[in-house]
């Protein structure tokens, strides 16, 4: 392959630093596993890449659990490290290092970056007031002050924002505020605070965020912040807090922030120390080396605006790229533990098999920050059409013949234009690899999966092994497709590891990348283990239920869903209520739009002449079972032109959306055309 002429790239990938007080669930996962499977190709591509993280072990939250738990805050911090990896090497995400930022190297490097930032003049001190726990004598975050909220007056709202409506505020207008730490009544109190003066890089953050380092939507975001002006950054806590000590600065403290992202390189110098790697080299100014970020949407402003300006002014290079993914839902809501979908990485280990996820992950990965739903019934059917029917099937179906016919013996590969396809179509997978458009590269895997099937279908090898005198073709013919198979695997090597290595083991040949085109003829191979099963969905029920019993039974239980609801809308008049006219309809008849998602069209029995309406409720329905219906709509909607038609009317519905969608239907008696009042 042409691979052997290039110069070989040395890159260093991070994922984010997970919190030290939690443990991993699934919506972080699908960071690790996306960053992972990046890893992973371009190690089998035969680059020097290396990849760390580590915990990110500092802050008040950590510090107020260990004392809630009864011990120190380092005690606390190695065990919730050793879960993270426990966890981490569950998923096979393997790390070159995980460290924590709570080390020498991260104090070193934080106090080094600090002073470079200081004598560069780019830090500023000012007092500032804030609220205080008179009791326990700590200054107070937002999110630990409690109260009533200002526009809905619901009790034991957070200082920020009120989950019952919605309202964002200052803890200042919240009714009888109270510290969630002590439930003392907090008072304001003056105290110095160190800022960084990130208004300095405006300049520089204009073409950063222009250099093609970030997603275009990432950029377009920034550009609004970078248009709207940068305000000086709050980088200093008061005691007590669980962190760095700013240098030459008595009882204050490096906000968690400011030594998280230090801690990529923390975690990468303490890897350089134990293997020898050139810590430079990766890290000066003109470095010729990659760094890449692999963050969540939420934590954009701290890796593109803060993070590259502290870099750049303490004189070491700035990231290749940040890249950002978008937030996980489970069966289209928010992650909620009364529903059991807040999934710890350690419930669904103990359910399913972390291929599965990896896999379904991968397939729905793109390099855009949308969301990712994780349905769980999709899940199971494409993990069980995809990868037990048409992958691993391919090798099942053939090596039998095998080991049983020719001792484990391969012939020759007769079908050298459809490998040659094969092997071609590595370099499109290479790109989409490359460019983290996980989707695009197994759809095109699973093409070359049905083409594989497709092969042994036509060829029938059970029907050729009862054929006298066939039994050159019967080799030639699984030698062939087990060669498929191979270069499948090969391809999905980044995303199943575990597979892989079985596949290796059966084929008793390693999965080369690079060396792809170099086909398995004349040799042995061992006897065959089913290498995945199929994913049952009491399984994942199992998981469910697992997941809500994992859940402490919360405080206030009538609220918890509330959290998921929209809030309520702006008050109305009575008048504008009066315009709307409701009426009974019938459903005549429900059918698919062509190329629509989303919608179904009904035609509707309104007592005066049937109406046509589009409505969006396709995730939640079958037409045939909408029709006859009695349902409520807008009768009086302006006609509105859309895409597929006149829609005539709207229907009314309730639920969050996708397959929780319920058509609002009035009691039997009812008849079309009757007002609802
Ligand atoms: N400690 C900070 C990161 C510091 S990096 C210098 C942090 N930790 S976190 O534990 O809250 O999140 C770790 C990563 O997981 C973040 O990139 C975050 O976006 C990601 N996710 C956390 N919950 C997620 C989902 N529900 N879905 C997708 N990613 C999510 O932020
Ligand atoms: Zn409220």
């Amino acid at each position: 392959m042409t691979q052997a002429s290039k110069p070989q790239r040395d890159i260093l990938v991070t994922s984010a630093l997970p919190y030290a007080n939690g443990p991993i669930h699934l919506g972080h996962l699908l960071e690790y596993i996306q960053t992972d499977i990046w890893v992973r190709y371009q190690k089998m591509r035969g680059e020097n890449c290396y990849y760390v993280c580590a915990d990110d072990a500092h802050g008040t939250a950590i510090m107020l659990r260990a004392e809630r738990e009864g011990i120190t805050p380092e005690q606390l911090i190695d065990r919730i490290r050793q879960e993270h990896q426990d966890d981490f090497a569950g998923f096979h995400i393997r790390f070159d290092n995980y460290y924590s930022t709570h080390s020498e190297e991260n104090r070193q490097l934080s106090e080094y970056i600090y002073r470079q930032l200081q004598e560069n003049g780019r830090i500023a001190t000012r007092r500032i007031t804030q609220f205080f726990d008179p009791e326990k004598e700590m200054f107070l975050a937002d999110r630990f002050i409690k109260g009533t909220c200002p526009k809905c007056k619901a009790e034991d709202q957070y200082g920020d924002n009120c989950e019952v409506c919605g309202a964002t505020y200052t803890p200042a207008e919240l009714i009888n505020p109270r510290s969630a730490v002590s439930g003392a009544t907090p008072v304001k109190k003056e105290s110095e605070h160190y800022f960084f003066k990130l208004p300095d890089f405006q300049d520089f953050l204009a073409k950063w965020t222009r250099s093609g380092t970030l997603q275009p939507q990432v950029a377009n975001k920034l550009a609004e912040w970078l248009d709207a002006g940068l305000q000086e950054w709050d980088i200093s806590r008061d005691a007590p807090y669980f962190g760095f000590e700013i240098p030459d600065a008595p009882g204050k403290y490096f906000y968690v922030w400011l030594d998280a992202p230090i801690g990529y390189l923390a975690s990468f110098k303490n890897l350089c120390n134990r293997e020898n790697i050139d810590f430079e080299h990766f890290w000066k100014a003109d470095s010729t080396a990659e760094v890449y970020h692999f963050i969540g949407k939420d934590i954009i402003n701290f890796h593109a605006l803060f993070w590259p300006s502290m870099l750049h002014d303490a004189g070491f290079r700035t990231p290749t790229a940040v890249w950002a993914h978008g937030f996980v839902t489970v069966n289209g809501k928010k992650m909620s533990k009364s529903r059991g979908t807040f999934i710890m990485a350690r419930t669904y280990l103990e359910h399913l098999d972390p291929e599965y996820l990896r896999y379904y992950f991968a397939a729905k990965l793109t390099a855009s920050v949308d969301d990712m739903d994780l349905n769980l019934e999709d899940f199971a059917a494409r993990v069980n059409s995809d990868l037990v029917g048409k992958v691993v099937n391919i090798a099942s179906r053939c090596a039998g013949f095998i080991n049983k016919r020719f001792d484990g013996r391969l012939g020759q590969v007769t079908e050298h234009d459809r490998l040659r396809e094969f092997i071609e179509a590595g370099r499109q997978i290479e790109e989409f690899y490359e460019a983290r458009e996980f989707g695009r590269a197994m759809r095109r895997i699973m093409e070359l999966a049905d083409v594989a099937n497709q092969y042994v279908n036509d060829e029938q090898p059970w029907v050729v092994a009862k054929q006298e005198g066939q039994d050159d073709r019967l080799q030639a013919i699984c030698t062939n497709a087990l060669n498929m198979f191979r270069l499948i695997m090969t391809y999905l090597a980044p995303v199943l590891p575990n597979t892989a290595a079985a596949s290796e083991a059966f084929l008793n040949s390693p999965l080369d990348w690079n060396g792809r085109a170099q086909l398995l003829e004349e040799h042995t191979i061992n006897p065959f283990k089913p290498l995945m099963s199929r994913v049952d969905m009491a399984q994942i029920e199992n998981m469910l239920e697992a997941s809500r019993e994992a859940q402490p039974a919360p405080a206030t239980p009538a609220r918890e869903p509330a959290a998921d609801l929209e809030p309520i809308a702006e008050e109305i008049e009575f008048p504008d209520f009066a315009k709307v006219d409701l009426r009974v309809a019938r459903i005549v008849r429900a059918e698919h739009v062509e190329g629509a998602d989303k919608l179904l069209r009904l035609t509707l029995d309104v007592g005066h002449g049937e109406r046509n309406v589009f409505a969006g409720i396709k995730s939640a329905y079958k037409p045939e079972d909408l029709e006859g219906r009695l349902t409520v709509m807008v009768a009086n909607l302006k006609p509105r032109k859309m895409k597929f038609g006149l829609s005539e009317g709207m229907v009314l519905a309730a639920g969050p959306g996708g397959k929780d969608i319920f058509l609002l239907s009035p009691d039997s008696g009812a008849t079309p055309g009757m007002r609802v009042m």
